[in-house]
Formats: C-alpha cells, sequence, structure tokens
C-alpha cells in the first residue's frame, strides 16, 4: 500500500512538475514577447509634441498644415501594425537621409519608447473619421428606424431621449455606451413595435452622427475631445469582464472570439469598431445575461478608453517567428555584416548581442539611428537597400531578440 501510495505521489509529483514547468516556459514567454503594456501608449497625443520636436514635421505635414517635402503620413497606408509601420519607415530611410542632407536638416535619434510614441500618434491619425455627410445621415436615421422612437425635439415625446438632448459633440463613443447602458430597454422597445435591431454599414455611422449632430444641444462631454488612454481602456476591458470571454492574441479566455486576431480586419477606425460594437451588440449582451454578468453600465470616459484600447488590439503585432525570422535574415543580406547565430558573416561581424531579449522597438530605433553607417557599408558592397514587407519585421526582429541557444 505504502510503495503504491508514494508510487502514486511520486508521479503526481513529476507530472505537477511537469506542468509547472511547462507554466514557467509559457510566463517566461509571456513576459519576454512583446506584452502590449509595454507599448500600450497612455497618450496617443504625446506622440504629435516628439514628432514635431524631433523635426519629422519639418518634412511631413501633420493633419493637412505644414511641409509637403515628405507625403502626408495621414494619407498612406502604414502598413497593419506597428512593426509594419516600423519596416515602412526603414524601407524609405535612403530617400529621407537624402532630403535631410539637402535641406540640411539634422537627423534625429529616437529611443525605442520614442518611436513607440510616434508611432502611436501616427497611427491615431486615422483614428478620427473625415467628416460624414449630414444629408446622408439624415436618411439613415429614417431608414434604421431610429426616428420611430427619437425624435428631434423633446416636448411632446415620452418615448425615448430626443436628439437635443444628446451631447453637442457627440461621439461614436456615445452610441456605443448607449448599446451597453441602454440597449435592453432599446431591444424590448423594438420588439414591442416589431422592429429588428438595426446594423450601420461602411459610412452610415458617420453620416448619422452628423445629423445628429446638427439637432444636439445637450452639454459638452469631456471625454469626446481626444481619444481615450488606451492602458486604462485595457484595464476597463478586464475590470467589465470582457476578458473572461475573450482573448487577445491568444491570452486570457478560450472561449469567445480572439479580439487580436480579428482586429485586423475591420478596426480601421473609431466608427468602424463603434459600428461593430452596436451591430453585435444584442447578441454579446444575450450572451452576458446567460452567463449572469448583471448589468455593466460605461461612463463615457470608460467607453473612450475601451475603444481606443480595442482600436489599439489592431496596431499590436502577435509573436514573431523566429526560423522564419532567420530566413529573412538571411535573404535581405543581413548576416553578411552580422553574422549568423553568432557566427563571423562573410564581409564583417557586427555582433547584435546587445538586443537580445529587447523590446522590439528598441532594435528598430537601434536600426533607425544607425541608418547612416548601415547604408555607408551596404553601399560600399554595392548591395540594394533591403526592403522589409508587411509582417517580415516582426519575424526579423523575433530572431535577433531570441538568444542563440533558445533558436
Ligand atoms: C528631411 C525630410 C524628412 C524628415 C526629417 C523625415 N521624413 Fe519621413 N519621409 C520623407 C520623404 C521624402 C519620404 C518619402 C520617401 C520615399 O518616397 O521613398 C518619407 C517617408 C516616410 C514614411 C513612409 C511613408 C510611405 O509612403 O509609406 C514614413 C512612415 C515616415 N517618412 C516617417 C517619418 C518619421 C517618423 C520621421 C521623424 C522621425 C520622418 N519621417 C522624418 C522625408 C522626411
Ligand atoms: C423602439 C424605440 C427605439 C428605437 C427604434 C431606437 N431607440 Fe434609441 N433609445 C430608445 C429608448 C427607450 C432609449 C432610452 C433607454 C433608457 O432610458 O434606458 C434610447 C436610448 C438611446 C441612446 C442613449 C441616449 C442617452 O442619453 O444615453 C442612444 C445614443 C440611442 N438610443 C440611439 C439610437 C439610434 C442611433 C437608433 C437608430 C439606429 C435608435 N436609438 C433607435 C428607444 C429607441
Ligand atoms: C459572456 C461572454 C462575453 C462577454 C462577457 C463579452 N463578450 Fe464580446 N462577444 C461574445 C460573443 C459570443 C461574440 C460573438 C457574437 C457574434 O458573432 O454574433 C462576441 C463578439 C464581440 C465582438 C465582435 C468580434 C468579432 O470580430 O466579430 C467584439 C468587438 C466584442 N465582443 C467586444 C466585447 C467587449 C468590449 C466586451 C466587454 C465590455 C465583451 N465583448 C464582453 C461574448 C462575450
Ligand atoms: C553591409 C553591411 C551591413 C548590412 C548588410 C546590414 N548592416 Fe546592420 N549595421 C551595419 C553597420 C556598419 C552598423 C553600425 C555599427 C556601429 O556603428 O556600431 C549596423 C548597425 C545595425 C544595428 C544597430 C546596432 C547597434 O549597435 O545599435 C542594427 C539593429 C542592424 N544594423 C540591423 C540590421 C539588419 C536587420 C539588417 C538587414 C535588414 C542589417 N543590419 C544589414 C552594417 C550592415
Amino acid at each position: 500500500m505504502m510503495t503504491l501510495f508514494l508510487d502514486h505521489r511520486g508521479e503526481v509529483t513529476v507530472k505537477l512538475t511537469r506542468v509547472l514547468s511547462r507554466m514557467a516556459v509559457v510566463l517566461l514567454f509571456l513576459l519576454s514577447s512583446p506584452a502590449f503594456t509595454q507599448i500600450l501608449p497612455e497618450n496617443p497625443a504625446r506622440g504629435e509634441e516628439i514628432f514635431r520636436n524631433k523635426g519629422c514635421a519639418k518634412c511631413h505635414p501633420a493633419r493637412g498644415e505644414g511641409s509637403k517635402i515628405g507625403p502626408d503620413l495621414a494619407k498612406v497606408d502604414l502598413g497593419n501594425t506597428q512593426l509594419d509601420l516600423a519596416a515602412k519607415i526603414w524601407n524609405h530611410t535612403p530617400s529621407m537621409i537624402k532630403e535631410m542632407e539637402k535641406g540640411t536638416i539634422a537627423r534625429p535619434t529616437l529611443t525605442g519608447q520614442e518611436f513607440t510614441e510616434i508611432s502611436a500618434y501616427l497611427y491615431f491619425l486615422r483614428f478620427a473619421d473625415e467628416r460624414g455627410k449630414a444629408l446622408s445621415g439624415e436618411v439613415v436615421f429614417v431608414e434604421k428606424g431610429c426616428s420611430t422612437c427619437h425624435v428631434r425635439s423633446g416636448r411632446g415625446s415620452g418615448l425615448a431621449p430626443s436628439l437635443d438632448s444628446f451631447p453637442s459633440n457627440i461621439s461614436p463613443v456615445f452610441f456605443t455606451k448607449a448599446i451597453w447602458n441602454h440597449s435592453l430597454e432599446m431591444m424590448a422597445r423594438m420588439v414591442e413595435i416589431g422592429m429588428k435591431w438595426p446594423k450601420f454599414m461602411d459610412s452610415e455611422m458617420i453620416d448619422l452622427l452628423e445629423f445628429v449632430k446638427r439637432n444636439a444641444r445637450g452639454p459638452e462631454e469631456p471625454a469626446f475631445f481626444r481619444p481615450g488612454n488606451p492602458r486604462d481602456g485595457q484595464k476597463v476591458f478586464a475590470a467589465k469582464g470582457c476578458v473572461k470571454c475573450h482573448s487577445v492574441h491568444g491570452e486570457g479566455s478560450r472561449g469567445g472570439v480572439d479580439l487580436g486576431q480579428t482586429a485586423r480586419t475591420y478596426y480601421t477606425s473609431l466608427t468602424q469598431i463603434a459600428s461593430t460594437l452596436w451591430n453585435k451588440g444584442p447578441s454579446i449582451l444575450v450572451k452576458m445575461t446567460q452567463a449572469q454578468f448583471g448589468s455593466t453600465n460605461f461612463t463615457s470616459k470608460e467607453m473612450a478608453d475601451l475603444l481606443s484600447y480595442l482600436y489599439f488590439l489592431h496596431f499590436i503585432d502577435g509573436p514573431g517567428n523566429v526560423p522564419k525570422g532567420r530566413t529573412l535574415f538571411v535573404q535581405m543580406g543581413c548576416s553578411n555584416c552580422h553574422g549568423l547565430d553568432a557566427k563571423k558573416g562573410k564581409l564583417t561581424y557586427i555582433d547584435l548581442a546587445r538586443y537580445r531579449d529587447a523590446p522590439p522597438t528598441e532594435i528598430v530605433a537601434g536600426m533607425w539611428n544607425h541608418t547612416i553607417q548601415i547604408q555607408r557599408a551596404i553601399g560600399e558592397q554595392g548591395l540594394p537597400w533591403p526592403q522589409i514587407q508587411k509582417g517580415e519585421m516582426a519575424d526579423l526582429l523575433e530572431y535577433m531578440r531570441t538568444p542563440t541557444e533558445n533558436r
């Protein structure tokens, strides 16, 4: 009996150790992977200051104003993620340096944190949509049935809040908040009159907002003046229980949709996220009621932060792939000068070991800060400037930051 018991215990212990060591590996991986908290900015507007101070605005117009030497970065495709943006900057570096030399503009150096802030700012240029069209918005207001219950002036109607009670600086955030705070009531009324939950496509919500704004006379809502704080939004995501059903790039609950995975397909602007949340709102709410989450009411600030966080999921890269990165490192010729797996390269050996386990944005900054030297070395060899395509930067950096023995 005794030995059996010991055997049994022994086996359990072995299993537990295995589980624990596997958990330790997972934990290590999470800690060393580009955890979003590290790159979630607190205030995307701070990046604008750095963008100006570093002289980027000497060549790039910001919000359509200023110099036209470089392209308007609100209008170009900046790629899907932060590291795609880094690849864009890298690809265009030789022409940027040429312009700097022409205009005797000092080449700015960047830290990883500064790159993060600038990229957050550039990314947020698209967060605010172009203005909608009020005339189309009026059609939407009628066609979607909002006019059945919401009237332009509150006097005489006790059915639903009138448009003139909405904040005069109304934002998509307000609509999204309405889903969580009011949709059960709204749905009940819709069912009463045999109406289906209206859905928003393309620019319908922006147009509707423009129409509603014309008639909105309510007090201005401070939370709508600037994009929310993505870091605070992450906390809201946890506190409101979203994290109980959703994972983000594999972290969190496995049951629901991985929002990190789907973010790429439609989070192109604030109104797009708001439309998605509005459209799926009832089915999410039904699930939440079934799971007995109780009611989750949002303040405007909480909702603004949450939407900023969701927008940022699109910006955050998933973990890179080391073998793919290694192949790219060779194909792009980096290994000629930086060697491969700590072995000397064909031309020379410039060690990159200082970037072991570094956040990817640190390496991006290192590449930017050394572009003159890299360009000269590449030029001397008559090699072309390596072009990094969408998705490749994440793999390349993952290879560079992974210690040789773990590759
Ligand atoms: C001396 C002028 C100059 C400065 C300073 C400058 N840029 Fe540029 N930038 C350019 C030009 C010109 C291009 C277009 C290059 C090309 O077409 O190859 C460009 C291209 C880019 C692109 C790629 C746009 C695209 O079409 O994909 C990005 C992103 C970018 N710059 C970001 C920055 C950032 C961030 C800074 C500051 C750290 C900066 N630039 C500083 C001139 C400049
Ligand atoms: C069947 C009636 C009905 C329809 C149709 C309807 N609503 Fe509502 N709506 C309501 C009611 C009732 C409330 C207030 C609910 C409450 O007090 O909890 C409300 C609240 C709101 C609020 C929140 C107001 C606030 O002060 O926070 C917004 C925003 C809103 N609706 C937008 C819309 C839009 C946009 C449409 C059309 C797509 C629409 N509603 C269609 C009945 C309706
Ligand atoms: C009880 C589980 C549950 C909770 C809690 C929950 N969701 Fe969901 N969510 C779902 C389900 C299920 C779907 C899929 C609905 C569908 O496709 O119709 C979904 C879909 C979504 C989608 C659309 C995803 C896509 O790509 O189609 C978004 C965005 C979303 N939820 C955000 C949130 C946010 C923000 C919260 C917290 C305020 C939240 N969810 C809380 C279950 C939940
Ligand atoms: C022809 C040689 C050459 C090629 C090819 C080359 N580099 Fe470099 N690289 C250099 C030189 C020279 C430096 C500057 C070293 C210094 O001044 O400390 C450098 C610096 C760097 C740095 C910064 C190192 C530090 O100490 O901060 C990084 C990161 C880097 N390169 C990455 C790459 C990547 C990624 C590729 C391929 C896309 C690449 N390099 C291709 C020569 C090259």
